[in-house]
């Protein structure tokens, strides 16, 4: 076993804080926090052997860190990210990747070009979720037979005025880029594409500002189509409470449902598509049993992803979420998005450069004015703790 590796975070708001406390903690084994930086006005109280810098390429210079964690806000990521690849450190990506599908491009390609010496992972933490896991085994090992629809209501991600109107990059397309597609639902998209592949065709319908003073959609329905024919849809929002959380997968083996903290199979005796072929009546289905499938906890989260992370740079492990896929759940979000705005259906590879640009003559021609309030005064526990189902 190699020594510990030296972590650098960038970013200490909601998320930068939280990670920071988990290493305090020692919740990672083998991973040691060395330095932190934060252009906020104010940095923590410094602890023994952590230094503290307020200029992130200075962090990245230092010779203080091996691995750099980077938590600030999205229309960043590109820039520090590259930087950090081309002064060859570790580097684990909060999400979203990036902003746009052309800034997630830039950042593999800066991989790339360091010839994938280091470790480049995302922090897409529901990938570590049994719920999905298990699904994602019962899909792949063949168990469902092939998947024929998807519906995912994903309407939990409830978020207050108070929310947006904390730190002022969010919500807006200068600050942000975005809205529920790109801070909340990386997490969801990554899922879906995770499961069930990429589409080839995307149309989204967005609500911008529907029920916050906000200029970015907090409100979409989105729909794919899959070049096997398969449909699905997917409708979120930051604006319904209490929201509902449900994944219903339609396979040749019967219907699975995510939702309550279980997998419900309703499972078809005979794959439905055998079973329609060979029926001799006209209005039978197939038999099917019920099962249940407990499912515990809600997996490693934050800390089993750090894990990952320093096991991927200490001991070759293989990453649950490698940065490279992180690309994935951008191009569904900015294809919703382009779509939604040209009223039209998206074809998958979408032009990241004409999105780019689109987005970019938004942010510049907006007047909009948000509310605004200091940055977040939540505690690291605050926040660590609405990870806890
Ligand atoms: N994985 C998850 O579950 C999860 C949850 C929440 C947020 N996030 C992601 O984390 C990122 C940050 O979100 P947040 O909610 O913590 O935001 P935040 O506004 O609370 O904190 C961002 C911090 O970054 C600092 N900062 C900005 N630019 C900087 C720079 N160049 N150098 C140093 N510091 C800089 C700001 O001062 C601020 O303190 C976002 O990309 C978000 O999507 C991920």
């Amino acid at each position: 076993m190699s020594e510990n590796i030296r972590l650098g975070i960038v970013g200490l708001g909601n998320m930068g804080k939280a990670h920071r406390q988990y290493l305090l903690d020692g919740k990672i084994n083998g991973l040691e926090l060395t330095a932190v930086c934060s252009n906020a006005t104010s940095l923590p109280e410094a602890r023994e052997g952590e230094a503290q810098f307020t200029d992130v390429g200075e962090m990245i210079d230092s010779g203080k860190i091996d691995a750099i964690h980077i938590c600030t806000p999205h229309p960043s990521h590109r820039e520090i990210g590259i930087r950090a690849l081309e002064a060859d450190l570790h580097v684990l990506m909060e999400k979203p990747l990036a902003v746009h599908k052309s800034d997630c491009q830039a950042l593999i390609d800066a991989h790339e070009k360091t010839g994938r010496k280091r470790v480049f992972s995302a922090m897409f933490n529901m990938r570590t979720d049994p719920h999905y896991k298990t699904l994602k085994r019962l899909i792949d090992d063949g168990e469902t037979g092939a998947v024929r629809r998807i519906h995912w209501s994903v309407t939990d991600w409830f978020r207050t005025e108070y929310y947006y109107a904390m730190g002022g990059w969010r919500a807006t397309w200068k600050g942000e880029g975005g809205g529920v597609l790109l801070n909340q639902c990386p997490h969801n998209l990554d899922l879906f594409q995770w499961l069930f592949g990429m589409p080839d065709q995307v149309t989204g319908f967005c609500n911008f500002g529907r029920y916050h003073q906000v200029e970015v959609e907090d409100d979409a329905t989105l729909y794919f189509r899959y070049a096997d024919g398969k449909n699905a849809t997917f409708i979120t929002s930051t604006g319904e409470a209490p929201g509902v959380n449900r994944l219903e997968v339609v396979t040749e083996r019967g219907l699975l449902t995510v939702n309550d903290g279980f997998i419900r199979w309703t499972r078809n005796e005979v794959a439905m598509s055998e079973f329609s072929d060979s029926a001799t009546a006209g209005f039978s289905k197939p038999p099917t049993w019920s099962v249940k499938i407990p499912v515990a906890g809600h997996g490693g989260n934050h800390i089993e992803i750090l894990q990952n992370f320093t096991d991927a740079i200490r001991d070759g492990a293989e990453l649950i979420s490698p940065a490279e896929e992180g690309i994935h759940s951008i191009e569904l979000a900015n294809a919703a998005l382009l779509s939604a705005w040209e009223g039209k259906t998206i074809d998958l590879p979408m032009d990241a450069e004409k999105y780019a640009a689109i987005l970019a003559e938004k942010a510049n021609s907006s007047t909009f004015q948000k509310k605004q309030i200091e940055a977040s005064t939540a505690s690291a526990d605050d926040f660590a703790n609405s990870f806890k189902h």
